[in-house]
């Protein structure tokens, strides 16, 4: 006992210190996750789009086109922005190819009920997802400005916006 380098006292003493790190610690990494989730705009996504493109915007091979990974690319150009404000609001129909799978007879609604904070929220997030769906944040691309600017602007049908698939999408 009397030659216990840390005598029983300072042992206890110390304990606290420990266990408030931890606490703290724990505490922290929850915060983290919920700024995470506040930030990364899923629940536009999620709420509307999951249904078809899957969680993390995965697609489903032959039906439902991968989001992830592809639409960061198509954003890249002011073409593929202008596009993708165009495919939520007004829709889309006509055979698509991705992933080297054809997609015939889809039909993507149109989600013009919806609000332009939300269309900006659900493609923000699809732009900042990688190939397996992880995010990647790189902040806003659109803003709610923006897909005002596409609703005020001629309205489209489902198959014009097809053809605007082309030069904005490419192979991608
Ligand atoms: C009912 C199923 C369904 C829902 C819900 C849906 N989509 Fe789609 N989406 C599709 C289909 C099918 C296509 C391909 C259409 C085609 O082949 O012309 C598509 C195409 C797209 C494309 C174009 C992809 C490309 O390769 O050019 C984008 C972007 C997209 N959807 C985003 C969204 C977003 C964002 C939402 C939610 C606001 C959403 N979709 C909701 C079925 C859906």
């Amino acid at each position: 006992m009397s030659n216990d380098p840390i005598p029983s006292e300072s042992r206890r003493l110390l304990r606290g210190p420990l266990l408030l790190g931890l606490t703290l610690l724990s505490a922290s990494a929850l915060f983290t996750s919920a700024a995470v989730r506040a930030a990364d705009h899923s629940t536009a996504f999620d709420t509307n789009c999951s249904m078809c493109h899957q969680l993390g915007a995965a697609g489903v091979p032959g039906q439902f086109p991968r989001l992830a990974g592809r639409a960061g690319k198509i954003a890249a150009a002011a073409a593929g922005r202008n596009y993708l404000e165009r495919v939520v609001l007004f829709g889309m129909i006509g055979g698509i190819t991705v992933d080297g799978t054809s997609i015939v007879g889809g039909v993507m609604p149109s989600f013009a009920s919806l609000s332009d904070q939300d269309l900006a929220d659900a493609l923000n997030y699809i732009v900042s997802l990688d190939n397996s769906g992880k995010l990647r944040w790189k902040g806003g691309v659109f803003k709610p400005a923006d897909i005002a600017g596409a609703r005020g602007g001629k309205p489209l049908s489902p198959s014009q916006v097809h053809q605007l698939r082309t030069p904005a999408v490419g192979t991608l």
